[in-house]
């Protein structure tokens, strides 16, 4: 089993990603297409007027295209200063060119400073899954809800034990070996998040939205490679068959990535810091 980072060399790997991809969506993740099917699966549940969290930011790539078309209030948030000020950059560059408002600034999703109960949407987009431990995994989720008003949304876009899992199945049935979880993440199980957020989150809907391009990108396209031969690099996504894979209507549970959309219930109380029992490595 490969062994996991730890805090430091985990915010080690996201300063270097800082650094080397300055305002590039590839600071966050080569696989831009996921990127945008990700945007557009939180931008049509958001509505102007929206006061909205954006936490574990990056360099705001996502924010902007957040804010690019809806008048909402963002605020990006993200640990690592090179991240927040490339962040600063780049809507400093677009001269306001934007429906939406855009803030950012150096926070810790473990322990925010919003105050309680301020935004009607927080976004999280693959920033659980970078915390080095279960517990720092429910100490966020916890934190991304306590700043939730009641019947606010939780739109949280994580790389899931269950879809890694089904895609590495679905490989193995035709000889491809299974992809690895890279060292800095830890995936989270589906059903241990669902739990740790209740009860003050009810999730109203677990959306396996890049399904079927995890098929045509994982599982189809290596085949067809291998079976062709020829000059096709399988691990770049940035290619017309990625982006046409993209494009297709999700099918299927075999997405890595899934979106959970949860909403705040009135009345709850905050739990305790008390961690749920659960997510033990995980082997490859
Ligand atoms: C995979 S990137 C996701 C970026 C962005 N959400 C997007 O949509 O592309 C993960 C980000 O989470 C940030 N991050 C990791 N741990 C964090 C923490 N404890 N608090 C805030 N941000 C964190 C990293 O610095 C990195 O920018």
């Amino acid at each position: 089993m490969t062994e996991r980072y730890n805090v430091e060399q985990i915010r080690r790997y996201w300063t270097e990603q800082a650094r080397l991809h300055k305002q590039s969506a590839d600071a966050s993740w080569s696989d831009r297409p996921v990127i945008d099917m990700e945007i557009q699966e939180i931008s049509r549940r958001l509505a102007d007027g929206d006061r909205v969290l954006d936490v574990g930011c990056a360099n705001g790539y996502s924010t902007v295209q957040l804010a690019a078309n809806k008048r909402i209030h963002i605020r990006g948030l993200d640990y690592i200063p090179e991240m927040i000020k490339n962040a600063r950059e780049r809507l400093n560059g677009l001269g306001g060119r934007l429906a939406g408002d855009v803030e950012f600034d150096v926070e810790d999703i473990t322990a925010l400073s919003e105050p309680d109960d301020a935004y009607d949407k927080v976004v999280v987009i693959r920033v659980l899954i970078n915390l080095a431990d279960w517990e720092q995994q429910v100490r966020g989720l916890r934190e991304c809800a306590r700043v939730l008003r009641p019947g606010g949304l939780l739109l949280l876009s994580e790389a899931t034990v269950q879809g890694w899992q089904k895609m590495n199945a679905f490989r193995r049935e035709w000889g491809l070996p299974d992809i690895p979880m890279p060292p800095f993440n830890r995936y989270v199980n589906q059903d241990e998040v669902v739990s740790a957020a209740t009860p003050t989150l009810e999730l109203l809907e677990l959306s396996n939205f890049a399904s079927t391009y995890y098929v045509g990108t994982r599982i189809l396209k290596p085949l067809l490679a291998k079976a062709l031969g020829g000059p096709v690099n399988v691990a770049n996504p940035d290619t017309e068959w990625n982006r046409w894979f993209s494009q297709w209507p999700a099918i299927g549970e075999y997405g890595t990535q899934k979106l959970f959309v949860f909403q705040k219930q009135a009345g709850t109380s905050q739990p305790g810091m008390e961690v749920p029992a659960g997510n033990k490595e995980v082997g490859e």
